[in-house]
């Protein structure tokens, strides 16, 4: 049975007297898998940040996995949201080996201090790390792998505490196309099985749309300019409209690409 584990009603969020989003409805249930597109400014990461408890909505209304962010402690629901993005991975201690980096996660820490790490947790690391192909660098230092296997060491982290939601800020932003292949491949992997929680996923790419992905939301100047079934919302119509250039869209075997006409 899937739930709901995301319901927006009319939300909007006012920055520095400015409105960033507006009127959002939104619905995400925990089969479903979501990727958000728009241009850059149209509200996109400020959205992910009301899905993950970041941010409280200036009005309307958010419920994350049941709870009105609005009278729930911020803190109790963050352990079951995983999150990765750059700014997040920034604050991640860069001479930290990359077990320690994803057994952190467990305890909702960016750091190993002086805590006792049960067994358990430890296997559950190994295990989070060999799903993202990263095992191998286990007792390396975070700080000294490529970009690519750095995004998926903050995945697997992301995952460690087993959530409920799991929210990507262009996970695939600053890769070469190997390392962008091998993320989106593993990406549409887990999109696939059924044990995987929610996923929400913000691209600037529809060629970085792992297969598995179900829907899409458009955003556009803070409004939703398009969402719902992928294949209904990722059309040269909708596309060309938000970001206001003529482009054609393709689809081959669950994979898009857009380039202008
Ligand atoms: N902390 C903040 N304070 C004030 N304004 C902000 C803040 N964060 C974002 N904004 C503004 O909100 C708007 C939306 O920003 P947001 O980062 O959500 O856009 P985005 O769609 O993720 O863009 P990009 O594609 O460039 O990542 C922008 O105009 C931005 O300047
Ligand atoms: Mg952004």
């Amino acid at each position: 049975m899937s739930s709901v584990v995301v319901s927006m009603e009319s939300a909007s969020v006012e920055r520095e007297g400015q409105t960033v989003l507006t009127g959002i409805d939104w619905q995400v249930t925990s089969d479903q898998r979501w990727v958000v597109l728009g241009p850059n400014g149209a509200g996109k990461t400020t959205l992910l940040q009301l899905a993950a408890a970041q941010l409280k909505p200036s009005s309307g209304t958010v419920k994350l996995l049941d709870e009105d962010v609005s009278d729930t402690d911020p803190g109790e629901l963050r352990p079951h949201i995983g999150f990765a993005s750059s700014a997040l991975s920034r604050r991640l201690p860069y001479g930290e080996t990359v077990l320690n980096v994803v057994l952190t996660a467990a305890y909702g820490l960016t750091g190993r201090w002086k805590e006792e790490y049960e067994d358990i947790d430890e296997r559950r690391a190994h295990r989070v790390l060999t799903e993202w192909k990263v095992d191998h660098l286990a007792d390396r230092r975070f700080g000294e792998l490529s970009d690519g296997e750095q995004k998926r060491v903050q995945i697997a982290r992301s995952v460690m505490a087993d959530p409920e939601m799991l929210l990507l800020d262009e996970p695939a932003a600053s890769l070469d196309l190997g390392a962008r292949e091998e993320l989106v491949r593993l990406l549409g992997g887990y999109a696939g099985s059924p044990s995987s929680p929610a996923i929400i996923m913000v691209t600037h790419h529809v060629e970085e749309i792992p297969t598995g992905f179900t829907h899409a939301l458009v955003l556009a100047k803070g409004s939703v300019a398009a969402a719902g079934p992928i294949a209904e919302t990722i059309t040269a119509e909708k596309l060309s409209a938000a970001f206001g250039v003529d482009v054609e869209v393709t689809e081959t075997d669950g994979r898009f690409a857009a380039r202008a006409r």
